[in-house]
Order: C-alpha cells, then sequence, then structure tokens
C-alpha cells in the first residue's frame, strides 16, 4: 500500500516522469498524492494534493527538474489531508522524504525531535524521517551514511526515498515494503512496482530487506543498511510489456482483466510437467501441508482444500495467512507451506513465510509477480504468468491461482495429464463464456439487483469458498452488504435475514451436492428469497439463471465468472470506480 517512485537522470522533466509513473501505481493507494522535485537552483519544489493523481495533467510539471521524488498514499497515520500527503520535509525544506509502510516508533522518535526543538505540520509517522534525517545530516555530513543511521533508529516494515537539496544523489532503504530499481537508458527509477518506469526500461535490480541503494543518475551502489558492506546486484530483463499494463480498450482494469481469463487459465496451466510433479512428491512426502494467503487468495486456498481431498484424497490445512501462527506447533522441518499470493508483497504471508522458516519448514509460493519478495524468497515457486494485475479487485489472479492448485493435486493424484486437459477444458469453456452476449446479459441483471443493499451467495462443496470470494467481489467494488454462506449453513442462522425480494446466488455444478444446494435455495425461496442460480442446468426454482459450463473439477473456476461481471456492473451502475474501491488498496503490505 502507497506508491512511491523516484528519478535521477539527465532527463530534465523529472517532475512529469514521477506523476506518470505514480499513475501506475495509483491502484496502491489513492487519497492523496504529491512529488517534490529538485529543480535547477537547488531548492525544493513540492506539490500535494487530495485525491487521485489520475485527475492530474502531468505537463503541469515544467521541465527543468532532472531529481524527483513521488508518493500517492494510502492513510495509516493521520487522516487524508494535504499535510498528512507525501513528501514529508525538515523545518527548512531541504530534505524530503516519501515512504510506504509504517515507522512504529514514531510516537517515541517524535516525542525526542519535539524535545529538540523540531517542529511538525503532519500527523503522520513519516515526518519523523527528514528531521532525523536533518540531525544526523550534521553530524556525519553524508546524506547516505544520514539515511543508514537513521534506518538503524527506526522499527517496522518500511520502504523510503529520500533527497537533499545540497547533494545530487537519490537514496533508498528498504525493510519488509518492497523496492525495485528500474535501469533506464539516462538514468535511474526506483519505485514500489515495476508499471512505475515500464515504458522507461525493463531492466531491474531489486533491493531485498535490510538494503539501501544510493544513484547520482550515472552509477548505483546497493549495500547493507547494517553494515555498509556493498551488495553487489544482478540486471534482470522482466517479460511484462507496456501493452499488458494499460487499459487498452477497456473503461476499467477491472473488466479488462476479467476478459483476460480467455487466456490467463491455459497460461497458469503452461507448467513444466516435472517441475509439477516434484512438488506433488514434496506434498506426498511433507509431514504437514499448509495453505495460506490472504482475502481473494485465501479463498483459492480454500477451494484447493477440495481439490487435494477430493482429487487426491490428501489432507491439507488451510488458514488466513494472518491467522497462521495458531499452527505453529505443529510445523516441522519436514512441513510444507504453499504460500499463494497475486502481489507477492503481503505483509501477512511474508511473516507466514518467517514463521515457517523459523521452524526450518520448506516453503513454495504460487504468485504472479516474478521477482516480488514471496517469489524471491519462497523455496520453490511457481508462477501464475497473468500479467500485470492492475484493479484493486483481483480476478485473474484468482483463477490463474485455482488452475496451478487443481493441477498440482492431478499431480499429486498421478493424474497431471487429465488434469491439463480438464484444465485446458475449463480455459476455453471460459473462452466461449466471455461473449459479448454473456456479458449483457449480466449487466441486464446488475440494473435489476443495482439497488438492493443486501445479497447473498450460497454454495457447497468447492463452490463454498466461491460464495465467500463472490461476496468480497461484490462489497468492495459495489459496497453492496453480500455474504456468503456453505448452502447447509444457512437454516443455523442466516436464513433470518431474508426478507421478500432478497436476492441470492446460488453456486451448482453438476456433482453429488447439487441437490444438497437445490435444496438450501429452495429453503430460501421458500421464505422469499430472489433466487438467481448460477448452474449448468435450469431449475423451476431460479428466478433468474445464469447458464454456465459442466466444469467437473473446474466448476469454481467457470462459477466465478460471471459473479465477477455481474460485481463490476453492479459498480458501474452504482457511479462507483471499480479500480480503486473505498478504503482499498493492491499490494497489502502491512499487517
Ligand atoms: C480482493 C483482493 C484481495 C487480495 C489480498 C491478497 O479482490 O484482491 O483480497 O486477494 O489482498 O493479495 P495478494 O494476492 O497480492 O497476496
Amino acid at each position: 500500500m502507497c506508491g512511491i517512485f523516484g528519478y535521477v537522470g539527465e532527463r530534465k522533466d523529472a517532475g512529469r516522469l514521477v506523476v506518470d509513473g505514480l499513475k501506475c501505481l495509483e491502484y496502491r493507494g489513492y487519497d492523496s498524492w504529491g512529488v517534490a522535485c529538485k529543480e535547477e537552483d537547488d531548492h525544493l519544489v513540492i506539490e500535494k494534493k487530495i485525491g487521485k493523481i489520475s485527475d492530474v495533467k502531468s505537463s503541469a510539471f515544467l521541465e527543468k527538474c532532472s531529481i524527483a521524488v513521488g508518493h500517492t498514499r494510502w492513510a495509516t497515520h493521520g487522516g487524508v489531508t494535504e499535510e498528512n500527503a507525501h513528501p514529508h520535509t525538515n523545518e527548512d525544506g531541504s530534505i524530503a522524504v516519501v515512504h510506504n509502510g509504517i515507522v512504529e516508533n514514531y510516537q517515541e522518535l517524535r516525542d525526542g525531535l519535539l524535545a529538540r526543538g523540531h517542529t511538525f505540520l503532519s500527523e503522520t509517522d513519516t515526518e519523523v524521517l527528514p528531521h532525523l534525517l536533518e540531525e544526523e545530516l550534521k553530524k556525519t555530513n553524508d546524506f547516505a551514511s544520514a539515511v543508514r543511521l537513521v534506518s538503524q533508529k527506526i522499527v517496522g516494515r518500511y520502504a523510503f526515498l529520500a533527497l537533499h537539496t545540497d547533494s545530487n544523489v537519490l537514496v533508498a532503504a528498504r525493510n519488509g515494503s518492497p523496492l525495485i530499481v528500474g535501469v533506464g537508458s539516462d538514468g535511474y527509477f526506483i519505485a514500489s512496482d515495476i508499471p512505475a518506469f515500464l515504458d522507461s526500461t525493463r531492466t531491474v535490480q531489486y533491493l531485498d530487506d535490510g538494503e539501501m541503494v544510493v544513484t547520482d543518475g550515472h552509477s548505483i551502489l546497493f549495500s547493507d543498511l547494517a553494515t555498509g558492506e556493498e551488495h553487489p546486484k544482478r540486471e534482470i530483463e522482466i517479460t511484462w510489456s507496456v501493452e499488458q499494463a494499460e487499459k487498452g480498450e477497456y473503461q476499467h482494469y477491472m473488466l479488462k482483466e476479467i476478459m483476460e481469463q480467455k487466456d490467463t487459465i491455459v497460461r497458469a496451466v503452461n507448467q513444466d510437467d516435472k517441475e509439477t510433479r516434484t512438488i506433488a512428491e514434496a506434498i506426498r512426502s511433507a509431514r504437514g501441508t499448509f495453505l495460506v494467503g490472504c482475502g481473494t487468495a485465501h479463498k483459492a486456498c480454500m477451494a484447493a482444500e477440495y481439490f487435494f481431498s477430493v482429487i487426491a484424497g490428501h489432507h491439507v490445512n488451510v488458514s488466513s495467512a494472518g491467522e497462521f501462527k495458531l499452527y505453529h506447533h505443529f510445523l516441522k522441518p519436514e512441513s510444507l507451506l504453499i504460500v499463494v499470493s497475486q502481489s507477492g508483497e503481503t505483509a501477512d504471508v511474508l511473516e507466514a513465510m518467517k514463521i515457517a522458516k523459523s521452524k526450518r519448514a520448506k516453503v513454495l509460493a504460487i504468485v504472479n509477480v516474478e521477482g516480488s519478495t514471496i517469489d524471491r524468497e519462497a523455496d520453490y515457486s511457481l508462477l501464475i504468468n497473468a500479467g500485470p494485475e492492475r484493479a484493486v479487485a483481483s480476478t485473474k489472479a484468482l483463477t490463474g491461482q485455482m488452475a496451478v492448485l487443481l493441477l498440482i493435486a492431478h499431480a499429486l493424484a498421478r493424474k497431471l495429464h487429465d488434469g491439463k486437459t480438464q484444465l485446458l477444458e475449463a480455459g476455453s469453456m471460459i473462452n466461449d463464456m466471455l461473449n459479448p452476449r454473456y456479458v449483457e446479459r449480466l449487466e441486464k441483471l446488475a440494473e435489476k439487483i443495482k439497488h438492493r443493499e443486501d445479497l447473498y451467495i450460497i454454495g457447497k462443496s468447492w463452490n463454498y469458498p466461491m460464495a465467500l470470494e463472490s461476496a468480497i467481489k461484490i462489497q468492495e467494488v459495489s459496497n453492496i452488504h453480500a455474504e456468503g454462506f456453505a448452502g447447509g449453513e444457512l437454516k443455523h442462522g442466516p436464513i433470518a435475514l431474508i426478507e421478500e425480494g432478497t436476492p441470492c446466488i446460488a453456486l451448482i455444478g453438476k456433482d453429488e451436492v447439487t441437490g444438497d444446494i437445490l435444496s438450501n435455495a429452495t429453503e430460501i425461496k421458500a421464505r422469499g428469497g430472489f433466487i438467481i442460480g448460477v448452474s449448468p442446468e435450469n431449475n423451476p426454482i431460479f428466478d433468474e439463471w445464469i447458464k454456465v459450463p459442466d466444469a467437473a473439477a473446474a466448476q469454481p473456476l467457470v462459477n466465478i465468472i460471471p459473479i465477477q461481471i455481474l460485481a463490476y456492473y453492479l459498480a458501474v451502475q452504482r457511479g462507483k470506480d471499480p479500480d480503486m474501491p473505498r478504503n482499498l488498496a493492491k499490494s497489502v503490505t502491512v499487517k
């Protein structure tokens, strides 16, 4: 959460570059933004505003600076005000800092700074940084050394970028929040994520936790934050293209990414057979396999519990990454933790990995972002190859994650070939589903229910996690109160919520639980519920039937597609921006 971006080099339009780059990081936070440019006469020009940086014309940033930093904010400490927007500076405005993460000991540091005569303009934890940098700079006379010393004083997960009017360098430090260097032909970029500089370079260098970097635009030096020891870095070419990261003909990234599922399932399934079988063997021989993720990725893990059980007869333990600590007693060096994450940067998932590693258990990561922290820190890693996911609401990453997990379940059952065939068929079914008539049908259904304030979704077996996922998708983009339940749970309490006309979506497949879930839907109908059946077959109890193909074990992948489209249109028709849901941001790098 929060996007930070800086540039130093030969170009004279650093301010404009940073504003444009921040627009590509807006999914990380969009309540306010700010930029600091060091102009040719060495003074800092700072601009901060409440609202979205996508609304800003970058041409307003004049071409007279070659070093700049910027930030797009998701508020943690202090409300959404111009004062709290980054960059933050010291009193004389000679040092500017942009920061992602939390300075946990900021209160103590702030009290000390206040006692030493510093004054503060914001309520943020970040503002301690420029003041501390000023103090250390006075002692060392070297800006990079000041950054190192300040990093040693702060506690928490963070990444920050700093610049100073007296030196032509950009300095950055990382401990727990992502930072990537883009190696350009005319300078260096430092950003929270690759899309910020993708139209300038695809050559990157990753900072690891406990490292800092100093660059004057011509050369770059990575070093250890604690010892100052130099850390040589490899340059890596990334495969994502600018087109993949752009909206193209679509009005929103969310719809573009839903439509991309025509190809992304196939790309996810295209794993190396030998590697997939090796992973299946690692699961078979592990003394305890644990699966964790957050939010939507957690729902992929829940679906996988059914895949492993039904297809391979194998038991796995599933937990939300934030609750994984409960399992630490059961971890042994022979245990396996499977972490699922689109961004590869989610703080709770990284914490779960730390717990597993402390017990010497092995970690397998299923990620989308190559080179992300989770990808690099895991013992083994499988990429879902979905391409950049820019909308905050995860769509194509979920189906890619489930496809990889379903493939592994088949490999575990020694039926990898069958699994691949089934998934490729599901990919082709999804390709057929995503036609204009189908999408229009869901747009019309959204019209019918858009004014309802409550909506329920039921599912059974592997459709149960999809009921929970449907609720997340509808809640986050349309802000309708949506809840998902296991069909059988309804009559143990929640059925009391059903009133005349309450929309209730039933996610159904063609399997041994079809009869049960239809009975649950009938119970809702008897209490006045408006039943939307997402099912391969029609049924007289449905008030609306959304046809889906019969996809056997891949049913959760096809059943979630119409819900993603419905959620999208509910958001648009209720006047919401589906790409930037209220209170949210993508890549949750704080716990
Ligand atoms: C919801 C959504 C979130 C993410 C969650 C985990 O649509 O996108 O629930 O799934 O924040 O993020 P990753 O997968 O990046 O670890």
